[in-house]
């Protein structure tokens, strides 16, 4: 046999093996498209809406407002829905309080967060939300006591004071000039939540009120296109969407990367000058402190990076998207928003930053903002797969089924809160509502961290913006919708309100 003889078998071997492969791929993909949907144990036993072949309901879920068609499935079919997923992979949607304990509490260790939210290792790889299993008890034990504690949450109300009196300034001098006294409150909130976040996690002045730092500026767009884009959507449904050669996966990138740098070189100096004032520490200094077992730095500089980005995407549009939607509440009910300011008003007195003693006597805007959270929860839905079979409520769910868990509509539907749909912030004065709570935080081992710090910057905010402001809907018909921006749901248009200026 001479070489060619050999070199044109081996093509031939390659050539036969490819198209093996592909033919053996389309028969996995046609099985699991139109064969495997109709033999789902699933099938038989829960009800759900009829799907497409290929892309499964997606068109439904997505042609709809949030929590729209999950409401109506859920008043059609009951509170364990089954709908389809791409390539027709069944999805579990639970919205029933028993059931999400089930999953978030009782046999948690059986849902791990979803895989393809796991790709995105690529922007918050090393951070506590990206990891899972062991590694994320180990890691969330080591962070939430030391970063989240009540002492560093006192330290950082210093920071939510300081950047809503500004805002403060800034309205009253934009009023001044202003012909209609309107302004977006959104867009403000926006830039607020970027100040906070940038200070508070890692000592950066993002400087987005005062519009002074450009590179700051283009870092908070693309940062904004990153986590309220369509990746974070996509990556849900369609694996791997984040490497595909599109633009706007270019352009995320090219974006990260330079937050990415502003992170890396920080750490670089704090690593410098370990020096620093116990009244003036951020997030990253107390990561940088906390020791492993060994009694050595526990994380590594991505490590730490990642979890300042994590800290950064959790936390900023979340608190944005409530604190605007309770802005819009309360100039929809303008009697509630006068008994918030008036319980302001009698603890303040005068316009000055707000210590946690005045805090915890603000019950009432705490009332307010459980309640806008409850109606409008800015992440809606959590996603879980479940590692082995297991049974929920006398459902069995197949190992790999995807459970959508709605939290949005599990509160407006929830028998604890009748009339659901209403803005009723009173509800929360009855001792056992308030002990049933709500689901915005989520519950269980991955409850939201950054719960207390959120909590505390939005009394703030709430309390003196109400103290210096009175605020009115534009006009009466004045409509704003939810709409789903990558993994948040978010008013939409942006949110723009009467604001008048108190005298004080
Ligand atoms: C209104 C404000 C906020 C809401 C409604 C909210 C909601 C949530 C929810 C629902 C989760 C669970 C996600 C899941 O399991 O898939 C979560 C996780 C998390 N949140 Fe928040 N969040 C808010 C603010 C913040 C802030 C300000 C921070 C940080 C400063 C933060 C840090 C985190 C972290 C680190 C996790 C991951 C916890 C883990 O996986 O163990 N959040 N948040």
């Amino acid at each position: 046999m001479t070489l060619n003889d050999n070199s044109s078998s081996f093509t031939y071997v390659i050539k036969v093996g490819f198209k093996v492969s592909l033919a053996t791929y389309a028969v996995y993909v046609a099985y699991k498209c139109f064969i495997k949907p109709y033999f789902s144990p699933l099938k038989q036993d829960m009800p759900g809406p009829a799907f497409r072949p290929v892309i499964g309901n997606l068109y439904d879920l997505y042609s709809s407002r949030p929590m729209e068609i999950e409401i109506k499935w859920t008043e059609k079919y009951g509170k364990f829905v089954h709908f389809h997923n791409v390539f027709n992979e069944d999805i579990v949607m639970i919205s029933c309080p028993k059931a999400i304990n089930h999953v978030l509490i009782v046999n948690h260790k059986n849902y791990e967060k979803q895989k393809a939210f796991q790709v995105n290792q690529r922007l918050i790889g090393d951070g506590v939300m990206a990891s899972t299993g062991r590694d994320h008890a180990k890691y969330r034990g080591m962070i939430a006591p030391a970063a989240f504690n009540a002492d560093s949450i006192t330290v950082m109300t210093t920071v939510f004071n300081m950047y809503v009196t500004s805002l403060c300034q800034l309205w009253r001098h934009n009023l001044s000039q202003s012909n209609d006294g309107i302004i977006c409150v959104q867009k403000y909130f926006k830039q607020l939540t970027l100040d906070i976040m940038g200070r508070c996690t890692f000592g950066y002045e993002f400087e987005a009120l005062s519009g002074c730092n450009i590179d700051a500026k283009n870092i908070s767009a693309v940062f904004n296109r990153a986590v309220t884009g369509q990746l974070f959507g996509l990556v849900q449904f369609i694996p791997y969407f984040q490497y595909l050669p599109l633009a706007c996966n270019r352009e995320i990138e090219a974006g990260l990367s330079v937050v990415r740098k502003a992170i890396d070189s920080t750490i670089a100096l704090k690593r410098n000058s370990r020096q620093r004032s116990t009244s003036d520490v951020d997030l990253l200094d107390i990561l940088m402190d906390i020791k492993d077992e060994t009694g050595k730095p526990a994380f590594t500089d991505k490590q730490l990076r990642d979890n300042i980005l994590t800290f950064m995407m959790a936390g900023r549009e979340t608190a944005t998207a409530a604190l605007s939607w309770t802005l819009y509440l309360l100039a929809k009910h303008p009697k509630i928003q006068d008994k918030a300011r008036t319980e302001i008003q009698n603890v303040l007195q005068q316009d000055r930053d707000l210590a946690n003693s005045d805090l915890d006597q603000l019950k009432y805007i705490e009332f307010i903002i459980m309640e806008t959270l409850r109606l409008y929860p800015p992440v809606d839905v959590l996603r879980r797969v479940a590692k082995k079979d297991d049974v929920i409520q006398n459902y069995k769910i197949p190992a790999g089924t995807l459970i959508y868990i709605a939290l949005a509509v599990c509160q407006r539907c929830d028998d604890a809160f009748p009339n659901g749909n209403e803005f009723n912030p009173e509800r929360f004065k009855r001792e056992d509502v308030r002990d049933h709570g709500v689901l915005s935080f989520s519950i269980g081992s991955r409850t939201c961290m950054g719960k207390r710090f959120a909590m505390t910057e939005m009394k703030i905010t709430l309390a003196k913006l109400l103290f210096n402001f009175k605020f009115s809907l534009p006009s009466a018909n004045q409509c704003i919708e939810p709409r789903r921006c990558g993994m948040f749901i978010l008013p939409n248009p942006l949110i723009q309100l009467k604001v008048e200026p108190i005298l004080i």
